[in-house]
């Protein structure tokens, strides 16, 4: 490949066969090999020319540019002459080295203004690293580039991503493109046990044969359309955000096993600049503690946003959602700072994703049911269209969940079924979760679709079903205890001041509307089941609070 002398190559490699090691090693050759001071005949203009001096490297993402410098850097330390012969190296506003004789190597990666910083550039050799993750206007902006002169030389590289855009088409459908094709078995490390870990990794068929046979597998249907998922890039971290006091914010959790952690994403509305910003994502993950230390968080982040909502998958999560409103109903006769911020809690949503949604059809101004997954899916796509969605540029994983997102079929009934790309979905689905809530409780978002009844479904308790799936901790030995009630005492738990229609359950389920209120008399009295659990859950959340206490935190 590196001898290979066409001015147009595409490398379509699996994983781990050496696609960025190629590209450090053949820009530090044309580095070294070329001045920009040196005269070179233009054949086609039939002139004298200024001689090449400038490559041009643009990946998807910051950290492959870095590696890539670093990799160029490294090699280049190895050697006292050629480091002898560096004038400037420097990682901002983007990656460059220059030579003292002029010639330069520049990296980009894309991202909301990525195309915008390429476009003011020449170059004479354009480098796309891990291009099929590109979106079409960075690459068209790059390409544009080509225009410079008649030889200008293009090195593209990519694992299949399943589209069919540019990448697709360097490879299939273009003779003056050189392709290099190879599967990551050429690797001459490839083993029985590599391939078992691979296999383990990218679990899907797709996955495969994307990323390990670097073939196009079916065409997909992407769910997020690139262009729109790079424009929400911005440059920031969400490490260095505050809560802004003119956003609301909503929480969005997708509970998962220990092996995926549990991911819950943080998303602010901004009403009067209108835009949604995601501003912290956690992955919890702890062997034996994935439940508990995902609560612990929640009540954490909870008191940090402050956020209005708070919307979990009920798949796996509906023990954990019990335990947390336990919580919510709790802090409320609690005297500590954060009771009224905990109390909040006790509004937790938990989302079936296989239920049905009421919405008023606009057209005919009639109810229709919809299923609620294409109904999530389908509005945090239309916010991604809408252009009005921020997330961090350094957020590589939700990058990559969103553009592998696909649509597998499209069921009988016209129902979508949606697909993972090898990244996964699960911070995806904590973020789409999050959009849901604004979409359901804010009425700005409510208008144009919905009647302003949310229907609930499912009482307190409900979930208990549930639990054999739900954990992994010691939560099982908290709700052991839930069913197995010990005998009720006399002691009331809540103050006699509290009368009042409070706490109001929902869930998404059935579409049957039920919200409840609490009075001392239910709480106290109603069951043995409800009094036992009270206890037992109080327990419980004790020890989360002395944890509270003692760890602090931003906020705190
Ligand atoms: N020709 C080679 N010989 C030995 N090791 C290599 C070679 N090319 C790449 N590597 C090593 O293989 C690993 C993967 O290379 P990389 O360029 O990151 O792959 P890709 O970009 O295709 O995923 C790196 O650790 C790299 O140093
Ligand atoms: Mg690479």
């Amino acid at each position: 490949m590196l001898r290979c002398s066409s001015n147009r190559k595409v490398f379509r490699l699996g994983r781990r066969l050496g696609k960025s090691e190629i590209m450090a090693i053949k820009a530090l050759h044309f580095l070294f090999n070329n001045s920009p001071k040196a005269q070179r005949w233009d054949s086609y203009r039939q002139e004298w020319v200024q001689g090449f001096g400038t490559i041009m490297v643009v990946t998807p993402f910051l950290s492959q540019v870095k590696n890539i410098f670093g990799r160029i850097k490294e090699l280049i330390d190895m050697n006292p002459e050629l480091k002898a012969e560096v004038k400037r190296s420097v990682a901002t506003p983007f990656h460059a080295i220059e030579l003292h004789n002029g010639a330069k190597i520049l990296g980009f990666s894309a991202g909301a203004n990525g195309a915008e910083s390429v476009r003011g550039q020449k170059a004479d050799f354009i480098m796309l690293d891990e291009m099929d993750y590109l979106d079409e206007p960075s690459i068209e902006a790059v390409l544009a580039l080509l225009m410079e002169h008649s030889e200008v030389e293009l090195l593209c590289a990519s694992t299949p991503s399943g589209r069919r855009e540019y990448f697709y088409r360097f490879c299939k459908d273009r003779m003056d493109f050189k392709e290099f094709h190879f599967p990551s078995h050429v690797n001459p490390s490839w083993s029985p046990q590599m391939e078992a870990e691979l296999r383990e990794f990218y679990n899907t068929e797709a996955g495969w044969q994307h990323e390990i046979l670097a073939e196009f597998g079916e065409a997909v249907t992407s769910v997020f359309q690139t262009k729109y998922v790079s424009h929400a890039r911005v440059d920031y971290r969400y490490e260095d955000l505050i809560k802004n006091p003119e956003m609301s914010y909503a929480i969005g959790i997708d509970w998962n096993d220990q092996e995926n952690g549990t991911k819950i994403v943080v998303t602010g509305w901004h009403p009067t600049r209108q835009y949604f910003k995601v501003v912290q994502k956690e992955t919890i993950q702890k062997v034996g503690w994935t439940q508990t230390a995902a609560i612990e968080k929640l009540i954490q982040l909870n008191r940090i946003w402050q956020p209005d909502y708070v919307y979990v998958d009920q798949g796996y999560g509906a023990t954990q959602i019990e335990v947390i409103k336990r919580f919510g109903l709790d802090a409320k006769y609690a005297k500590h700072d954060y009771a009224q911020v905990d109390a909040r809690l006790a509004n937790i949503v938990g989302i079936n994703s296989s239920s049905n949604v009421e919405v008023i059809d606009p057209t005919t101004g009639e109810k229709v049911k919809k299923p609620m997954k294409p109904f999530m899916v389908e509005n945090a796509v239309r916010r991604f269209e809408q252009g009005i969605v921020q997330f961090s540029l350094y957020d590589e994983e939700l990058y990559q969940q969103l553009i592998g997102y696909s649509i597998e079929k499209v069921n009988a009934s016209g129902k979508p079924v949606y697909a993972a790309g090898p990244h996964g979905d699960h911070d995806l689905d904590a973020l789409i979760l999050s959009l849901l809530a604004f979409q359901m409780e804010t009425s700005e978002f409510m208008k144009p679709e919905f009647n302003a009844t949310i229907t609930f479904s499912g009482n307190f308790g409900d979930g208990k079903g549930e639990r054999q799936i739900a954990g992994d901790d010691d939560l099982h030995d908290v709700l052991d205890k839930i069913n197995n009630p010990k005998p009720r005492t006399n002691t009331p738990h809540i103050r006699s001041d509290y009368n009042a229609a409070t706490a109001k359950v929902s869930m998404f389920g059935t579409g049957r509307q039920v919200v409840r209120s609490y009075s001392p008399e239910e709480f106290n009295n109603d069951d043995r089941g409800r009094l036992s659990s009270n206890r037992v859950q109080r327990e419980y959340l004790k020890s989360f609070r002395k944890g509270m206490n003692r760890r602090g935190g931003r906020g705190f």
